[in-house]
């Protein structure tokens, strides 16, 4: 079975990070969309409702999976059985960090987990959980970047009812 892991904060997901979870699905047998549990990170989303949205997000693809994790990605990519890490691609600034992080993963897992890279959508490349929380802070419209869903718990959070 190919097992793949898409690790990220999704702080919230956004329609960038869903598109890239379709397109995995259909390329792996089975995806873990993981949430990274750090504890030296703030996030507007607890680890556990930021997994509980990528569920609701989810569940019309039977072959995906919503997880969180802590520590090393790579430890955690060994102990789940995965040999392939997913990463979306928006633009060349990520490949820096992207390329780093690949790498140290590789060598951190003695060569068992490759990162598959997947560019982003040309219509989701400009976007990040970043750009979310800070529009949605000003009370600007998040619509054009998360679902409905996920736009009214953002709000929410900034104790705006939009
Ligand atoms: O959505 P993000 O914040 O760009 O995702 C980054 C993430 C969570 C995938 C990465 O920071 C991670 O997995 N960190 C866990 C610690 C780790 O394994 N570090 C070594 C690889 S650089």
């Amino acid at each position: 079975m190919n097992k793949a892991i898409y690790p990220g904060s999704f702080d919230p997901a956004t329609y960038g990070h869903i598109d890239i979870i379709r397109r995995s699905a259909a390329i792996f047998d089975e995806l873990t969309v993981s949430v990274l549990d750090n504890m030296r990170k703030t996030s507007l989303f607890s680890v556990d409702e930021r997994v509980n949205i990528l569920k609701e997000l989810t569940k019309e693809f039977d072959n995906v999976r919503v997880a969180s994790y802590s520590g090393l990605l790579a430890d955690y990519c060994k102990s789940v059985g995965a040999h392939v890490i997913i990463r979306g691609l928006r633009a060349v600034t990520d490949f820096d960090y992207e390329l780093q992080m690949a790498q140290t993963n590789r060598i951190l897992s003695d060569a068992g987990v490759d990162t598959v890279f997947l560019t982003t959508d040309l219509r989701y490349a400009y976007l990040s959980s970043s750009t979310v929380r800070e529009v949605a802070g000003f009370g600007g419209d998040i619509s054009e970047f998360v679902p409905p869903y996920v736009a009214k718990l953002t709000y929410a959070k900034f104790g705006k009812n939009l």
